[in-house]
């Protein structure tokens, strides 16, 4: 009952805000979609992070540094933003709505429209967890998460980031217009398709024998098996013992765009220049699909997290996994 007077109270103001949500709309979609287009920096990393901002908004995971990062990043509109979910965030202040897409399911029961908010809190404990442990960090394909920020300014780990040299150099600037500190933090441009991201690495003074965390969010689906096999068997090489791979998986039947919604998301990433090239079966056992693939490196999997398997169809369409190096 109050989560169908909480939706009239949004249809309402849904109505009456049209046209700042039409606006609004437009002018995000010009950014993100023309403006990264034109400057050559990744769609999917700005994506990535839009869940961030609406889970702060809506008071479901507090993130002021993405707020902050987003007025200032040049493939974003913030206003546009605004305008867009205004009436959402009226109804939010007034009677306590929280639209679907911004809320996080029950475990299992992840939908396309809610997983990135689930992908986002797991890998927030997760790396939680292993920041406070280990002596290095390194973020693969780094996008715009601001994470590390936040979870490692005590300065006792050393913290990598790499990724591809517009979009780190679009972070680098957007950071500091956004007044944020990150100077512990070193920046190396590298592309996972060329060998040298492993030497690069070492040059900037990554130490093999330091224990390791690697967090590669949201990166493999975009590189073809056989990189993301070599990517793997590097991180594996570069690690000691006890080091620990935090990464995610996507259904082949994902990014083949088994459903209508996953085709149009199949057709807009192929259109922005992303294309989705990487998945695992999940029709069958998904934690041996994983361990299969992983122990070939010397990880063993110590957790493995399945969404959407709770979900009308019944089956897993994303999964992360935790591994260690043994
Ligand atoms: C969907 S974004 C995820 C960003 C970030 N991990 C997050 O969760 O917010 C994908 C990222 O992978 C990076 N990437 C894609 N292909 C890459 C490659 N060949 N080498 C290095 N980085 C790559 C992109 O630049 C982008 O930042």
């Amino acid at each position: 009952m109050l989560k169908f007077f909480q939706f009239i109270i949004f249809l309402i103001l849904q109505i009456l805000f049209l046209p700042f949500a039409i606006c609004g709309g437009l002018l995000a979609l010009y950014f993100e979609m023309v403006v990264s287009r034109k400057l050559g920096v990744s769609f999917t990393a700005e994506q990535a992070i839009q869940p961030r901002w609406t889970m702060h908004y809506f008071a479901v995971r507090s993130d002021p540094n993405t707020v902050a990062f987003m007025k200032h990043l040049p493939i974003e509109s913030h206003l546009g933003f605004l305008g867009m979910f205004g009436a959402a965030l009226l109804a939010n202040r007034i009677c306590g709505y929280i639209p679907s897409f911004t809320q996080i399911p029950e475990y299992g029961k992840e939908t396309l429209s809610s997983f990135i908010c689930s992908r986002t809190v797991l890998f927030d404990q997760i790396m939680e967890r292993y920041a406070s442990e280990v002596e290095q960090i390194v973020i693969m394909g780094g996008g715009f998460d601001l994470r590390v920020l936040q979870l490692t300014r005590d300065g006792s780990a050393n913290v990598f980031e790499v990724d591809q040299e517009k979009t780190q150099s679009m972070k680098l600037e957007t950071i500091q217009k956004a007044g944020l500190s990150n100077d512990w933090i070193t920046y190396i441009t590298v592309d996972f398709r060329e060998e040298s991201w492993v030497e690069k690495l070492l040059e900037h003074g990554f130490d093999q024998t330091k224990r390791t965390y690697f967090h590669w969010e949201s990166v493999s689906l975009y590189l073809e098996e056989d990189v993301v096999r070599d990517t793997i068997a590097k991180m594996s090489s570069l690690s000691s013992k006890g080091s620990i791979l935090a990464q995610d998986f996507y259904a082949k039947s994902f990014i083949k765009g088994e459903t209508y919604l996953m085709r149009k998301a199949v057709q807009l990433v192929e259109k922005m220049g992303e294309p989705w090239l990487y998945g695992i079966d999940m029709s069958d056992d998904v934690k041996t699909s994983i361990e299969a693939l992983v122990n070939e490196f010397n990880f063993q999997a110590l957790e493995v997290s399945q969404f959407g398997h709770k979900g009308k169809t019944g089956k897993p369409f994303y999964a992360i996994s935790v591994c260690e190096k043994v």
